[in-house]
């Protein structure tokens, strides 16, 4: 143990899309969306809010919190699979925007679970090196990878970031452990297609762009059987109850599948901090943004257990215990 978060941060873009708005778009209705996904609006970027912009705002607030400056930071990992450039990566335009002068930035992809790995990349980071100031960050703009026009996946969708500052502290406190997965056998469940990358005749690529493709049904119930027994095998390796977590953050997805995974759990409902009604799916920047708002709320106490857990394209999954 040892790696601590020690400032959070989020950015949400202004722009509300109500499941009303959402109606003039596709064949839809409120009553469908909230009972079927339990999502009443989620936010959009306007012109000019690229991912890396929510990234930076998200990461200035938590460098705020941490009461550390930008140019202190010696790595910046930015979890997304929606930057505005495949390269240079998201992190390095983070990197400009902060003036984080000394740090090295990449950026890593495990769709909605790349924050949930990189926490386990950054304590590896800090148990190596206990001198590193590490943020790490998780911003989409998926409206810029949805199809408008397919309202199975366009109303479950939407932008934000949230990060963390994190550093070594000689405690019982930070990351306590992580059980990840990954089934690539899967892919086909959830994906998105990015440019071609092959070119046999040597052609000028055209590029539609990009959008993400779902077997929903399938998905569900992947999601709830892969997190519940991650989390399961984690709790059982840690000699911990379920009663001994005080909060867990889920990746917010969907309302069904978090209230079929709680109640499998066995976990009191007021221990389960869900935002989804508001966010809608943010995939890596889920668990950032409401880790932030749970912290700024005062729902995080000292030495609190956290139980952090997410399910994602790949598939990837699993989850993770903290000491807050
Ligand atoms: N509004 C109204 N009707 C819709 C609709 C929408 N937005 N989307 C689909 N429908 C219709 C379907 O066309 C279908 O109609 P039919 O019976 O006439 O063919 C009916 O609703 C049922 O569709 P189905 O896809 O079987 O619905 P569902 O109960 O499985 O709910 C999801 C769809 C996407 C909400 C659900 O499968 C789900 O939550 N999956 C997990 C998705 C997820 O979280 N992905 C990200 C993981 S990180």
């Amino acid at each position: 143990m040892g790696a601590v978060i020690v400032g959070t941060g989020s950015c949400l873009p202004d722009r509300v899309l109500s499941n009303h708005d959402l109606e003039e778009i596709v064949e839809t209705n409120d009553e469908w969306i909230r009972s079927r996904t339990g999502i009443s609006t989620r936010r959009i970027s306007s012109r000019g809010e690229e991912t890396f912009r929510l990234a930076s705002v998200a990461a200035e607030r938590a460098l705020e919190m941490a009461g550390i400056r930008a140019d202190e930071l010696d790595l910046i990992i930015v979890a997304t699979m929606s930057s505005h450039m495949s390269m240079p990566s998201c992190a390095c335009f983070v990197q400009k925007e902060l003036g984080a002068s000394r740090a090295f930035a990449y950026d890593i992809n495990a769709a909605c679970s790349g924050f949930l790995y990189g926490l386990d990349l950054v304590d590896k980071y800090l148990c190596a090196d206990r001198e590193k100031k590490i943020l790490l960050i998780g911003a989409e703009t998926l409206s810029s990878r949805t199809n408008w026009k397919d309202r199975n996946t366009c109303i479950l969708f939407g932008d934000g970031a949230g990060a963390v500052v994190m550093e070594y502290r000689d405690t019982s406190r930070g990351v306590v452990a992580s059980n990840l997965f990954s089934d690539g056998n899967l892919w086909n469940l959830l994906y998105m297609h990015s440019a071609p990358s092959c070119n046999p005749d040597l052609t000028q690529p055209d590029n539609p762009g990009t959008h993400i493709l779902m077997e929903g049904r399938e998905v569900f119930k992947y999601a709830v059987k892969a997190m519940q027994s991650a989390i399961v095998e984690l709790l059982a390796r840690e000699k911990l109850d379920i009663a001994s977590i005080d909060l867990m953050i889920p990746h917010q997805a969907n309302i069904r599948i978090l209230n079929k995974l709680v109640s499998r759990l066995g976990i009191a409902q007021e221990k389960v901090f869900i935002n989804v009604q508001k966010y809608g799916n943010t995939s890596a920047a889920s668990i950032p943004i409401a880790l932030d708002e749970a912290n700024r709320e005062g729902r995080l106490k000292p030495d609190d257990v956290l139980l952090v857990c997410s399910f994602g394209g790949g598939f990837t999954w699993g989850a993770t215990l903290l000491r807050w």
